[in-house]
This record gives C-alpha cells, sequence and structure tokens, in this order.
C-alpha cells in the first residue's frame, strides 16, 4: 500500500520511517501541503497521510476519490481542516486523538509564564550584560482565577497544571464532564470572573469566533488570554483591538486563524505581507508561537505510531471506531457508529 505524505517535516520522517518498517506500507514523503493545487500527487496512492495545515476541502476530496485513494490519514487530533461530510461514503478518515495533551498543555502554562514573567525580554537583555529589570513586573499566578474553555483531555491537564500553582479554575464546556472535578460556569460567568482564559475546545462552526468582539466586552479588564487549540477561535481584529484599549493585559496565540501559509515555513527573509499578524507580533505584550505545542518527543512517536496503526487497521479491514472520523462526530453524543462499528 502506498501512502503519499504532506506537509512532511524533518522532525515527522525518523518516526514514520520507523513505524513503517516491517509493515506493507510504503510511503512517499512530499514537503509541498496537500490542497486543489497538489492533489495530483496522490495519484497512484491508496492513502494520504495529512497535517493540521493541509487543505482537505470538498472539492481535494472529490478528485482524490476519484483517484483511488480510499483512506485521510490525519497526523493530528484536530479535522477541522478536512470536509468529513465530503468524504463521508468516499473515504475514511483517522485521527490521532490523543498523542500528548501533556505536550499542548505544557506549553500552554510554558506560554503564561512566559508572558507574565517576560523571561524572554530578560534573557535578551542579559546576553548583552543588561542587567536592568524595569519592565519586566509580572504577576502572582498563584490566588488567581483561570477559566479553562474546553475541558477534555488537554483542558483538564491544564487545569491540573494550574492547581498546582495554587490558581482557582473555572470550566465551560458544552459537554461538561460531572467526573472531572471542575467548577463548570456558563461561559459569560467565565468570561466575567477569569483573569486568564485558556482555549481548549475544538473548531467548530459554533466555535468558530468564540472569542469575538462581544466575549471580549464580557471579560475581566486585564485579562490574559490563551490559546493553544485552533486559530479561528478568536477573531483576530477584535483581539488586535481588546490589546490595543487595554482590555486585554496581554495573548499567548500558538495557533492563528490564518497560519495555514505561514506556519511552520521559513519567512525570516521576506516582508510577510499579512498585516494583522505583524501587528500582533510588533505588540511586547503578545507572544507568538508556530503551532508546536504538540512538538515533543514523545508526542511525535505516538503520532507516528498511531497514525501507522490507523493505516494498517484500515488496509487489513481491521475496525478502529474510536480513532474513525465522520461529519456525524460534530453529534458526538448521537453517533453510533453502528454500521460495522465504522462510520460508514
Ligand atoms: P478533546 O476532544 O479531548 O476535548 C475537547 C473538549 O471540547 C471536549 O470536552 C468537548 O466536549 C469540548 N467542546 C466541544 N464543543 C465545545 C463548545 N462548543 N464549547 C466548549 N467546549 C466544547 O480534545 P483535546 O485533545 O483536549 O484537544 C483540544 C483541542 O486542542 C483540539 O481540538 C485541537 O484543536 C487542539 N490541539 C492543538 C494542538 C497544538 O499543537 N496547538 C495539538 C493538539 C490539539
Amino acid at each position: 500500500m502506498k501512502i503519499a505524505f504532506f506537509d512532511a517535516k524533518p522532525y515527522d520522517i525518523p518516526g514514520f520511517d520507523s513505524y513503517s518498517a516491517g509493515t506493507d506500507i510504503e510511503i512517499k514523503y512530499f514537503e509541498t501541503k496537500l490542497n486543489e493545487d497538489t492533489v495530483s500527487l496522490a495519484s497512484g496512492f491508496d492513502g494520504v497521510c495529512v497535517f493540521v495545515n493541509d487543505t482537505v476541502n470538498e472539492a481535494v476530496v472529490n478528485q482524490l476519490y476519484e483517484m483511488g485513494v480510499k483512506v485521510i490519514a490525519l497526523r493530528c487530533a484536530g479535522f477541522n481542516n478536512v470536509d468529513t461530510r465530503a468524504c463521508f461514503g468516499k473515504i475514511h478518515v483517522f485521527r490521532v486523538p490523543a498523542y500528548s495533551p501533556y505536550a499542548v498543555a505544557e506549553h500552554a502554562m510554558a506560554l503564561l509564564l512566559t508572558v507574565n514573567r517576560k523571561t524572554h525580554k530578560a534573557y535578551s537583555r542579559t546576553r548583552e550584560f543588561n542587567f536592568s529589570l524595569s519592565g519586566l513586573s509580572g504577576f502572582d499566578l498563584h490566588g488567581k482565577t483561570v477559566g479553562v474553555v474546553g475541558t477534555g483531555k488537554i483542558g483538564r491537564i491544564f487545569a491540573d497544571i494550574c492547581r498546582g500553582f495554587g490558581m482557582k479554575i473555572l470550566a465551560y464546556d458544552k459537554f461538561p464532564n460531572p467526573n472531572a472535578g471542575l467548577d463548570y460556569v456558563e461561559l459569560s460567568e467565565l468570561f466575567a470572573k477569569s483573569d486568564i482564559i485558556s482555549m481548549h475546545c475544538p473548531l467548530t462552526d459554533e466555535t468558530h469566533h468564540i472569542i469575538d468582539d462581544a466575549a471580549i466586552e464580557a471579560m475581566k479588564p486585564g485579562v490574559v488570554l490563551l490559546n493553544t487549540s485552533r486559530g479561528a477561535l478568536v477573531d483576530t481584529e477584535a483581539l488586535i483591538q481588546g490589546i490595543k484599549s487595554g482590555k486585554i493585559r496581554a495573548a499567548c496565540l500558538d495557533v492563528y486563524e490564518e497560519e495555514g501559509d505561514l506556519f511552520y515555513e521559513d519567512y525570516s527573509g521576506d516582508v510577510v505581507q499579512d498585516d494583522k499578524l505583524v501587528r500582533l507580533i510588533s505588540m511586547p505584550n503578545v507572544i507568538v508561537t508556530s503551532h508546536q505545542a504538540f512538538l515533543t518527543e514523545e508526542a511525535l512517536n505516538n503520532i507516528a505510531e498511531t497514525t501507522m496503526d490507523n493505516l494498517v487497521k484500515f488496509f487489513e479491514g481491521v475496525p478502529n471506531p474510536d480513532r474513525e472520523v465522520c461529519y456525524h462526530c460534530s453529534r458526538k453524543n448521537d453517533c453510533q457508529k453502528e454500521r460495522h462499528k465504522k462510520c460508514f
């Protein structure tokens, strides 16, 4: 079986080479992302392996299907970039539901500590023997209230980490987990009472721009916003206005709604044309990382192992309902996956 692996990066290849060795699966790595312009590269392959910024819209799905591609293996948890409705009945889609929720939750805390205690600025200063402390003061996290939006695997670990810092946790989830030991409140109360808000829900039609002008208006003045989930949870223009007005004290973004053409690539020699991103990066109280929250050795290893397992099971016809995705997944609690324990 032949797999076309799109958006391949040097750190992906060793793990996938290792876990594909000894299987009947042959991988060809393409540096380019999958989209309407590049989909023809998948001709002659049985499956494609894609990541967060590959575009798997209806047109791409239909072309893949016409070329005989039978499976899309996402090497990530989120699947908002795949038109699962278009895939239904044509191409099976699998994902890696969890590879290291710790990696993402720990990165969110790293960003919060950095933006608060300004260690990134201190590091640059001391490297130039500038030992001034002016402008470096932060605040104690202990005793502050953190609002966690989305209390799945990552959100709950982030809440645990915050608890370790002596913070009070408020939680919001569309499907609250009664066993999570969390204090669930309405989103409006979370906005009104949180000193820090961290986004850990998936991107869906419902959560698109869940952080907009009205949400920011409802937040506590001086709030710190963390987004390590998906860029389009946040209306970037509203965020910029919120920071400019001082309502938002600081923002940490591992994801950005227009990241697709920029993140993971080196544009240090170019004039970046995305004015909103450039504005954000120019702000002293904003930290942007390039969708790297997942990037730990453990996560990369788990991603390769689970993705290869998904492909092997698919080609062997072994049901794998927990990792198969279909458009019913947005209905979460209703989906029975009753047809041969598969989505279709
Ligand atoms: P999960 O599926 O375990 O948890 C998601 C939670 O969000 C669930 O509890 C669900 O009930 C809740 N939710 C669904 N719709 C909601 C809504 N409308 N409002 C509030 N909550 C809602 O997912 P996990 O593993 O915790 O991942 C969370 C997100 O983190 C992923 O969807 C993905 O977008 C992002 N992520 C980011 C990474 C990065 O490198 N920056 C890496 C991995 C995931």
